[in-house]
């Protein structure tokens, strides 16, 4: 499947919104946007960032670094009838590195409102062309990352509706306030909001299209092939098929490489691919490690093809937003996002451009997951990356796989049936992974069970009670902000932990389920099918 923006119902008619709190930008849209709604009535509260959390005459200024004054700042602000935060400070960002810096700021402020702030609130996080909407645009990785924030939001936190909205890179500041003022006044359940040229328009998939171009994946008989994290689980899949489809000599990279020991399974599987008669190197490389892989390009004459699979992904590198600060996040960003720009960087260096270059990401980056936030950005940052090389001499491809079933073993406990719901089995990705050059866009998904059922969205049942699903399961402890906790705010209303009102998450282990009057969420969340890598 690849992603298309189609029109969405337009921001017009909308209610009449008590109290705005705005993190403006500096160019000026978050001041447009609150003249516009303050020339409506509603009350508008403008946040600044500064050196402590302090009330000035006009709003408040924070520490944008500090947790606390978040908290703080959402506890003052928060009211029974409910508050619209929108966040502009990615506006003012230039596009820069791997874009990691962009995800702990944005996760502060949606942790602290889902926390601290309210038992209903609001948060519009603003990017721009942090989409690739219509065919040309090149998405940048940070406001990409960043824009998968808001869907975690809403699967971690039950009391929040968010959304991103995307502008275009060259939208001035009265146009953007205008979207945001009818956005503010709309709240539409859409959590992936673009808007272009005036028009509103709002995330889906539909199936791919082969292009006129070549059929499938090229493997050149006797090619020779990179795979980055290659002795990975998928990676020695990956290798016994190209090796079985001609490849000549394969260089699986790794940062630990083949071990000595002789019945080590990294060791029996490069054994086993070499009966296949395939030349296969195992070097020590960490791909974030620039001069290691430029000096391991040049020592390549040619190049046929490069697949990006080199990831962290254990158990204990995933952590819910109230935790995502900088660690969290490079263990996702270090080998995937990192990774991929160090190969971008790369292979502009060599003279001889691959057939192909493939980038795995996962399903995460468009559904999310409670825990999942720097792991869905980290693969939503690869897609971006995929949108400005497809057009290179090597098209780059980012595919957003599901879960792969040679993995389902790793999985520990309830998780395992759920993840099979999803899961395809190495045929199918193989055969996937054939044809996603066919595709000819950018970023290919590939969801064997299709993706109806499981895109985020909030579909309004109640009046001003959006009904957001599917929830997705927690793949690690996870514990709901409500959860009691020396260290973590009991929930501001009685009501909020009272048996049936809640939205909010009460699970404290696995064998906890979700307690909820939404109808959503009467699925426990460890039987949910929409657990994903
Ligand atoms: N498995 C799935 O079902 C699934 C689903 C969707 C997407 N994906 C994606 O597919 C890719 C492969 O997944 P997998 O399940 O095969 O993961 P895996 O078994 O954990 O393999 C990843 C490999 O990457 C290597 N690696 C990690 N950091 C590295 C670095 N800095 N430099 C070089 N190599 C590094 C690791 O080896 P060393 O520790 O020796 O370096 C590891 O063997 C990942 O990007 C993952 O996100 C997987």
């Amino acid at each position: 499947m690849t992603p298309r923006w189609t029109p969405g119902a337009p921001a017009e008619a909308g209610k009449q919104v008590a109290r705005c709190v705005i993190l403006p930008d500096d160019a000026g849209a978050g001041e447009a946007l609150a003249r516009a709604l303050r020339a409506a009535g509603t009350e508008v509260v403008t946040v600044t960032g500064g050196n402590a959390f302090t009330e000035t005459p006009g709003g408040f200024t924070i520490d944008p670094a500090s947790p606390a004054d978040h908290a703080a700042l959402a506890e003052r602000l928060a009211t029974s009838a409910g508050v619209t935060v929108v966040d502009l400070r990615l506006l003012d960002r230039p596009e820069d590195g791997d874009g990691r810096d962009t995800l702990p700021p944005v996760a502060r402020l949606l942790a602290a409102w889902g926390e601290a702030g309210a038992d209903s609130a609001r948060v519009l996080l603003v990017t721009r062309a942090g989409q690739a909407v219509s065919a040309g645009e090149r998405p940048d990785p940070g406001q990409a990352a960043a824009a998968t924030l808001p869907m975690v939001a809403n699967q971690e936190y039950l009391n929040l509706d968010c959304a991103t909205v995307d502008v275009a890179p060259g939208a001035d500041a009265a146009e953007v306030a205008g979207a945001l003022a009818a956005e503010v006044r709309h709240p539409s359940g859409d959590v992936f909001v673009a808007y272009r040229e005036g028009s509103r328009l709002i995330r889906a998939y539909t199936p791919a299209e082969p292009a006129s171009g070549p059929d499938g994946t090229p493997i050149r008989p006797g090619g020779t092939y990179l795979v980055t994290g290659g002795l990975g689980d998928v990676g020695l899949l990956l290798a016994g098929h190209l090796a079985r489809k001609g490849a000549g000599r394969l260089i699986l990279l790794s940062r630990g490489g083949v071990p000595d020991d002789e019945g080590h399974p990294r060791r029996v599987a490069v054994d086993a691919l070499r009966e296949l008669g395939v030349e296969v190197s195992t070097p020590r490389v960490d791909v974030t490690d620039a001069a290691a892989v430029r000096a391991l390009l040049a020592g390549e004459s040619r190049l046929d093809g490069v697949v990006h699979a080199a990831a962290v992904t254990t158990p204990d590198t995933f952590s819910p937003l109230r935790d995502l600060e900088g660690d969290g996040v490079a263990r996702h960003f270090d080998a995937k996002v990192t990774g991929a720009l160090t190969l971008e960087r790369a292979l502009a260096e060599t003279d001889h451009a691959p057939d192909f270059c493939v980038l795995f990401s996962s399903t995460s980056a468009l559904l999310g997951g409670i825990t999942f936030g720097s792991y869905a950005a980290a693969n939503a940052a690869l897609t971006a990356i995929a949108h400005r090389q497809h057009e290179g001499p090597a098209p780059w491809t980012a595919a957003s796989w599901d879960t792969w079933s040679v993995t389902l073993d790793r999985i520990e406990g309830g998780f395992g049936a759920a993840m099979a719901a999803h899961s395809m089995t190495a045929d199918e990705a193989l055969a996937a992974f054939d044809r996603l050059r066919a595709a000819g866009h950018p970023h290919v998904v590939v969801a064997a069970g299709g993706l109806d059922d499981r895109l985020p969205r909030a579909v309004p049942t109640l009046p001003g009670r959006p009904q957001r699903g599917p929830r997705p399961e927690a793949p690690t402890g996870f514990r709901g902000p409500s959860c009691p906790s020396p260290t973590r705010r009991r929930p501001r209303s009685p009501s909020a932990t009272s048996p049936g009102s809640g939205r909010r998450c009460s699970a404290s282990s696995r064998s906890a389920p979700v307690t909820t009057s939404s109808t959503w969420a009467a699925t426990p969340w460890w039987r949910c099918r929409c657990w994903r890598w």
